[in-house]
Parts: structure tokens; C-alpha cells; sequence
């Protein structure tokens, strides 16, 4: 099963990806998981993601669509993959449908920007395995510590309010153009696409989640 998860920053994609994951056995592939950890190896791509990163802005089209095409080559992605933040704007798109890449399902998660800025104050990662809590919505067994490994939890460096909202911007200006895309897509028959509410709990857009798949 190929899946993309759209949605602004924060409506939960890498939350629902977790259970996704483990569901039906494909990858997640988050590019912006795969730019952290570019930046923590301190890569030349790592020094120059950063930059744009803490701003709040995109990385190059050229360079996110050349990490994408060569993480779905490899063999994990034979039997599918979930896309989570990728594409992120029309060139993306365009480049998937180029290179020949189907999609069975596109998800969109729909969630109001207010509820965004509040959520991303209370967020809290694990870098490591890309899980993903909240300190009241959906926190961590221990406090600041991730449940399988025990490790500390930490804070993004794009969560802070000012970044969060300049996300928003982007998102709305550069991502949301996808939803007309994705929504014609599936009108020609190339694609099932579905439009969730994300403000409802965690639980409940997973639930959801498995009725639309199964
Ligand atoms: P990326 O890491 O992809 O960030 P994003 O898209 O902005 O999305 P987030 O990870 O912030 O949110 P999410 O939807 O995964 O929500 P989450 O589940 O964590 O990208 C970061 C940066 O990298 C970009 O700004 C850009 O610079 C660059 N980049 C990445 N991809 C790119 C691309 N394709 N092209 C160009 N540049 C790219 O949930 C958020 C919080 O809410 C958590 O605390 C969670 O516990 C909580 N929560 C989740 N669901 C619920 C719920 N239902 N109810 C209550 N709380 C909830
Ligand atoms: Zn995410």
C-alpha cells in the first residue's frame, strides 16, 4: 500500500504514521526525519537543510525530490511506503507522477491553524524512532521519556511559536495547492483520496484511519 499523509505542520501525520507503520508493515518515509538526521551528522546537506529548517521555510524541490526517489529504491519500499511530508509542493507532486511512482491513497488531515500553535508547544520527540508525544494530548508513560527505549525526549528546534506559524504560511501558500492536485488526481481514477478531521483525538483519527484502509 502507497500512502501520502497531507496536512499543515503539526496536524498529526507523524503520529498516525507510527500506527500505520506497524499495521501494515511499510516504512515511513518522513523527510524531515531524514534531514534531522542529515543535520545531526553534520552533512553538507545536514549544514544547509539547517539553515531553512529553523526558518520555517522549504528545502529545494531538486534536493528533497533526489532523497525521495533514491529512499524509494531501496528494497523495504517493494510492498509500499508511507509518505509523510512529502510532496509539499506542486514540482513534488509532479515529480512522483514522472518517475512513474502510483499512489493508492492520499490522506488529508484537517486541523484549524490555532489548534496547530497550541499543539506544538506541547510537542515531544524522540528522535531516534520518529515517535512522536504530547505533554497533555498524548503523553509519554514517564515524564520526557520515550516508552520503548527510555530515552529523553526532546523538543524541535522549528517548534518554537514564530517558526510555527511561519510553517503555517508555507503550508498554506506552497502545500495546500496539493489538495486540488490530489483531489483531481482521484477523480481521474489514479488515486483514493480522503479528507479526515484531525482536531478529533489521536485514538479516534487512528480508528478512522483503518476503516477508510481496510
Ligand atoms: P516536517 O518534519 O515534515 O514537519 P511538518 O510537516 O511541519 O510536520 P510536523 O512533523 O511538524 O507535524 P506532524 O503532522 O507530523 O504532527 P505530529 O504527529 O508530530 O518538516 C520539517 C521541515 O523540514 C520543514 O519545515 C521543511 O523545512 C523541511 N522539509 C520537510 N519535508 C520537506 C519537503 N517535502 N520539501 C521541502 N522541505 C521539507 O503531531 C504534532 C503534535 O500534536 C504532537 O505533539 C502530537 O503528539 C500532537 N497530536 C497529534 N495528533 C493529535 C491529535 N489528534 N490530537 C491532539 N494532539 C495531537
Ligand atoms: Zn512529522
Amino acid at each position: 500500500m502507497r500512502i501520502i499523509l497531507l496536512g499543515a505542520p503539526g496536524a498529526g501525520k507523524g503520529t498516525q504514521a507510527q500506527f500505520l507503520m506497524g499495521k501494515y508493515g511499510i516504512p515511513q518515509i518522513s523527510t524531515g526525519d531524514m534531514l534531522r538526521s542529515a543535520i545531526k551528522e553534520g552533512s553538507d546537506l545536514g549544514m544547509a537543510a539547517k539553515r531553512v529548517m529553523d526558518e520555517g521555510k522549504l528545502v529545494s524541490d531538486d534536493i528533497i525530490i533526489g532523497l525521495v526517489k533514491e529512499r524509494i529504491a531501496k528494497d523495504d519500499c517493494k510492498d509500499g511506503f508511507l509518505l509523510d511530508g512529502f510532496p509539499r509542493t506542486i514540482p513534488q507532486a509532479d515529480a512522483m507522477k514522472d518517475a512513474d511512482i502510483k499512489i493508492d491513497h492520499v490522506i488529508e488531515f484537517d486541523v484549524p491553524d490555532d489548534v496547530i500553535v497550541e499543539r506544538m508547544g506541547g510537542r515531544r520527540v524522540h528522535p531516534a524512532s520518529g515517535r512522536v508525544y504530547h505533554v497533555v494530548y498524548n503523553p509519554p508513560k514517564n515524564e520526557g521519556r520515550d516508552d520503548q527505549t527510555d530515552e529523553e525526549l526532546i523538543i524541535r528546534d522549528d517548534d518554537k511559536e514564530e517558526t510555527v506559524r511561519h510553517r503555517l504560511g508555507v503550508y498554506h501558500e506552497q502545500t495546500k495547492p496539493l489538495v486540488g492536485y490530489y483531489a483531481a488526481e482521484a477523480e481521474a481514477g489514479n488515486c483514493e483520496y480522503h479528507k479526515i478531521d484531525g482536531t478529533q483525538p489521536v485514538g479516534d483519527v487512528s480508528e478512522q484511519l483503518n476503516k477508510l484502509l481496510d
